[in-house]
């Protein structure tokens, strides 16, 4: 099989794979651990970078999907008709964001897709086509998304002429609010934990002279929680830290939302947002795909939902990430190497000093060669980045935290 993989999908994944001495495939998950062909197990750590929210199989989530399944009867994709039992999602989605209670959601299969859906809706209500977006941003590889990307590497192959919007440093607030009183722009896209690059954090401050800065401008407020969303950051929805009275306009949700299970993403909007795009003569069906909202994606939606509401998911979370956050921060205490914690929640990034710029890929080597999978940032190379199933409990964590700590100590030696 690696020879057809190597043959017909991708070479040069296998090379990285076997240069960093990672198995080339997984061939079981349960829980909180991948199993190899040899049948040992690996911590993951990664949990498709955050998608994986439950662990892997969930029982609770893949029985209902299975059920759902093989009940049959109800139609897969149905174009001529509506699809009802999205709604339910939609609602609880909605009840549960800082939007308005009679925001739309409008369904889509995967995190880059719904972004640009999002944008089509900004440029759409506000009739303007440029966006503003942050560096070291990430919201996916399709185009429109990716040339929203404030990294160098995820926007290559992109053709200049793409290039119309701006990307700006999110600490650079004189910089962030000329650009938008200088231009028109539709939108501006933030994360407010940024996931791919390397964990920082909008403050509550800065955040409300974003979207005061946007309100001024007639700019809309997209906040993309591919990774944040549904109990990442100890809330259900990142967004929550809004001022009060400075909700965001659209919100973006995917990974999550079905624990990993299977491809479903949404933008939820205020409602004459949804309406500037769908409400004219003859555009109900104006945007959309052949899977948006399927019946087995939404099944599991609602079981993710029901999941994280009887498990109070997001207090759990909350409180495995203050345990954690405190032995990491113990950890920087003790090694100088160690110079910062950042993230939110179980998004939990670990920056070196500038002075060991090796000492990342050293740690990841110790992690590897212990069976516990992690992430180096893409944007940040000595940033380590964590993203477990939501349920990992504070034993398997303090066991990584020791690993760290005696990786640390080796390469100081
Ligand atoms: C913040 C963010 N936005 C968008 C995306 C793109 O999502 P997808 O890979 O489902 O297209 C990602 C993927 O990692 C992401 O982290």
């Amino acid at each position: 099989m690696e020879t057809l993989y190597r043959r017909h999908i991708n070479p040069y994944w296998l090379d990285t794979l076997e240069e960093l001495s990672l198995p080339s495939t997984h061939v079981r998950g349960d829980g909180l651990y991948l199993y190899d062909e040899s049948g040992e197990a690996w911590l993951d750590l990664v949990a498709g970078y955050g998608a994986v929210s439950l662990g892997h199989h969930p029982p609770e989530i893949t029985r209902r999907v299975a059920e759902a399944i093989m009940a049959g009867g109800a139609p897969g994709t149905y174009p001529w008709g509506a699809n009802l039992p999205s709604a339910e999602l939609a609602h609880r989605l909605v009840a549960k964001s800082p939007l308005p209670e009679d925001a739309r959601a409008v369904f889509a299969c995967g995190g880059a897709e719904s972004v640009e859906t999002a944008m089509k809706l900004a440029m759409a209500h506000t009739g303007r086509t440029r966006f503003l977006s942050f560096r070291d941003g990430f919201h996916g590889l399709t185009l429109e998304a990716m040339a929203l990307n404030g990294n160098a590497v995820w926007r290559r192959a992109l053709p200049d002429m793409r290039n119309a919007n701006t990307c700006v440093d999110m600490r650079d607030v004189d910089a962030w609010t000329r650009h938008l009183r200088e231009a028109d722009h539709a939108g501006v896209v933030i994360e407010l934990v940024q996931g791919i690059g390397g964990g920082a954090v909008w403050g509550a401050e800065t955040l409300a002279t974003l979207v005061e800065c946007c309100r001024e401008t007639g700019t809309l407020v997209i906040v993309d929680e591919v990774q944040t969303g549904l109990g990442r950051t100890g809330r259900y929805f990142a967004s929550e830290k809004f001022p009060v009275g400075l909700a965001p306009d659209i919100i973006v949700l995917a990974k999550g939302l079905t624990a990993g299970i299977l491809p479903l993403s949404v933008a939820l909007c205020r409602a004459e947002i949804h309406h500037s795009l769908f409400g004219a003569p003859g555009c109900a069906r104006i945007h959309g795909s052949t899977y948006a909202g399927y019946g087995a994606g939404i099944v599991a939606g609602m079981a993710v939902l029901d999941f994280l509401e009887s498990h109070e998911i997001p207090a759990v979370v909350a409180r495995t990430s203050a345990h954690v956050r405190g032995r990491l921060e113990g950890l920087r205490a003790e090694h100088r190497s160690v110079a910062s914690i950042e993230g939110e929640g179980l998004l939990i990034t670990v920056t070196f000093s500038d002075d060991c710029p090796d000492l990342s890929g050293f740690c990841l080597d110790q992690c590897i060669a212990n069976r516990v999978l992690v992430n180096l940032s893409a944007h940040r190379p000595n940033t380590i980045k964590l993203t477990p199933p939501l349920t990992i409990g504070t034993q398997e964590l303090d066991d990584v935290v020791d690993l760290f700590d005696a990786a640390l100590q080796a390469y100081a030696e």
